[in-house]
């Protein structure tokens, strides 16, 4: 398939588009530096199956604590990787709707399973798998580029 190309410049910390590549959802988040920071948290860390994303589910520029090339910016392909549902984002921490102790990040309405917000699966929910990051590069200071 095609690149798709998308300017993120008008994307403010906090919000989150969507676009499709090669069929698929793909969520672009502009995190901000709260959520960075809770990335590196340990308490975090300890909740998740696969905190240093040793299973390939992104590209080797991809496999870092952010799952990202650009810290700022998540990449995801927004298929659960329990069923395939479309996580939503629940940026925030104690969202009693679904966890009081939950961070927040991504929540999947089909059967519950949580991700936080660089895609790393929650352990005990039944998704295997962090979140696919798809191939991606940035040209210029905006311009991302997925594909
Ligand atoms: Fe997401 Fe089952 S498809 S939890």
């Amino acid at each position: 398939g095609e690149p798709v190309s998308i300017d993120l410049s008008h994307l403010q910390p906090g919000q989150q588009i969507s676009l499709f590549w090669q069929g698929k959802p793909i969520f672009v988040l502009h995190r901000t530096a709260p959520a960075l920071a809770e990335l590196k948290n340990p308490a975090l860390l300890a909740r998740l199956g696969d905190p240093d994303s040793t299973v390939v589910q992104q590209p080797d520029y991809a496999r870092n604590w952010c799952r990202s090339s650009r810290p700022e910016f998540l990449v995801v392909i927004a298929i659960c990787t329990h069923l395939g549902c479309i996580p939503t984002i629940r940026p925030d921490s104690g969202d009693t709707s679904v966890d009081a102790a939950w961070p927040g990040g991504y929540f999947c309405p089909c059967h519950g399973s949580k991700y936080d917000l660089a895609g790393r699966v929650f352990r005990g929910v039944p998704a295997p798998y962090n979140l696919p990051v798809p191939p991606h590069h940035y040209t210029g200071d905006t311009m991302l580029v997925v594909g």
